[in-house]
C-alpha cells in the first residue's frame, strides 16, 4: 500500500498545552488552512473540562462552524461518556479515546484508575457502534510512561486485545513523551500488525529525543499507514511532564514522499500554515526539515 494517511492533530495535541489560548474563531481558520493544504483527517480539539484544558473550551462552537470539504473526515478526542454525548451533539461522528497504559497516568490525566478507564472506553465503543459513530481508541504512554517509567509491550498487546474486540475502528498506539526508539516501535507494531492487520493501527509519535522520524521509519517498516502529526511540530500533553512537540507534518510528509509514498498533501502550502500557526502563537515553531523545504520552496 502506498498511500500514508496523516491525522494531523496540532488542533489539538498540538494547541492544548499552549501559554497562548486561541479563540474557537481562530482555531477554526488554521483548521481550513490545513484541509487546503491537502490535509483529509484533523482531530480538531476535544471535548475535556474546560477547567481542566482551557485551550480547548468552546470545541462545540468551533465544530459548528467548520466547513468540512467532501471526502474529509474530522475527529475529537473525548475523556468519558460526556465528551461523546457532547462530541456527537456537535456533529462530531469519530471520536478519539484515551487509555494510559499506566495506572498513574490514568490518574494524572482523566483521575481515573486503569480499570475504569478501560469500562469507560469500552462503554464508548459499544454505544458508537451501536450509533453510528467511530471510535478510535488510544493507548497512551505505550512505551514510556513519566511517572512508571518503561512499559512492559505484553500490557500494550493484551490492552489492544480488548478494545479491537470491543470494536474500536482503529488503534492508535502513542509514546505520548517522545521516549521510544525505534527497535522498540517496530518490535511492538510488528506484533500488534500480526494480531489486528495494519489497516486498523496508527502510531503517535513525539520527536522530544530527536527520533521522531525514525520512529515513523520504524512503523512504516512494520507496515502500519497511519500517522498522528502536528504542523509545525506543535504539541505536548499538559499532564506529562517532559513532553515536547509531536512529529512535525511537515517532516513526516517529507520522509514519506521521499520513500516514495503519498500523503495528498501540498508541502508548500503546509509551510505557509506554519507560519500562520507561529504568528498566531507569536513563537518559533517549524520540524526539523522546514528551514530546508522552505529554502526549496523559494
Ligand atoms: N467535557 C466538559 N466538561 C466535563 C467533561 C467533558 N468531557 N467531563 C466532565 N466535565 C465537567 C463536569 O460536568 C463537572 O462540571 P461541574 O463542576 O460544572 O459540575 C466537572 O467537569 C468535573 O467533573 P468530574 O466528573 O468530577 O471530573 P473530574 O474533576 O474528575 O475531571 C475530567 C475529569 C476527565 C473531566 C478532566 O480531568 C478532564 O477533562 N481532563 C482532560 C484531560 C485531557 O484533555 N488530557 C490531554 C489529552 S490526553
Ligand atoms: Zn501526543
Amino acid at each position: 500500500m502506498n498511500d500514508i494517511i496523516i491525522n494531523e492533530v496540532g488542533p489539538r495535541d498540538g494547541l492544548q498545552s499552549q501559554p497562548t489560548v486561541l479563540s474557537p474563531q481562530q482555531r477554526g481558520g488554521l483548521i481550513q488552512a490545513l484541509f487546503a493544504a491537502g490535509l483529509t483527517n484533523i482531530e480538531i480539539g476535544s471535548f475535556v473540562s474546560p477547567i481542566a484544558v482551557p485551550q480547548m473550551a468552546a470545541t462545540d462552537a468551533l465544530a459548528q462552524a467548520l466547513q468540512v470539504p467532501m471526502g474529509a473526515e474530522v475527529s475529537a478526542l473525548i475523556p468519558n461518556m460526556k465528551g461523546y454525548e457532547l462530541a456527537r451533539q456537535s456533529g462530531v461522528d469519530v471520536v478519539a479515546v484515551v487509555v494510559s497504559v499506566t495506572e498513574t497516568m490514568n490518574e494524572k490525566n482523566i483521575r481515573m484508575s486503569l480499570s475504569q478507564v478501560m469500562e469507560v472506553a469500552e462503554d464508548i465503543i459499544t454505544r458508537g457502534s451501536r450509533e453510528g459513530a467511530q471510535v478510535q481508541a488510544y493507548l497512551a504512554v505505550a512505551f514510556e510512561c513519566p511517572f512508571e517509567g518503561l512499559v512492559d509491550p505484553d500490557r500494550v498487546v493484551d490492552l489492544a486485545a480488548r478494545l479491537m474486540a470491543a470494536g474500536a475502528r482503529e488503534l492508535v498506539v502513542a509514546d505520548t513523551i517522545g521516549a521510544a526508539n525505534p527497535k522498540q516501535v517496530r518490535s511492538l507494531m510488528e506484533r500488534l500488525v500480526d494480531n489486528h492487520g495494519a489497516p486498523r493501527l496508527a502510531c503517535h509519535f513525539h520527536d522530544t529525543r530527536a527520533l521522531g522520524l525514525a520512529n515513523v521509519y520504524a512503523a512504516l517498516e512494520a507496515g502500519v499507514r497511519r500517522f498522528d502529526a502536528a504542523v509545525g511540530g506543535l504539541g505536548g500533553c499538559p499532564f506529562a511532564p517532559g513532553t515536547k512537540g509531536n512529529v512535525a507534518t511537515e517532516d513526516v510528509v517529507m520522509l514519506c514522499e521521499q520513500l516514495g509514498y503519498r500523503t495528498g498533501v501540498d508541502i508548500d502550502r503546509l509551510l505557509t500554515v506554519v507560519e500562520m500557526v507561529a504568528q498566531l502563537l507569536d513563537s518559533e515553531l517549524g520540524g526539523r526539515a522546514f528551514g530546508w523545504l522552505k529554502q526549496r520552496a523559494a
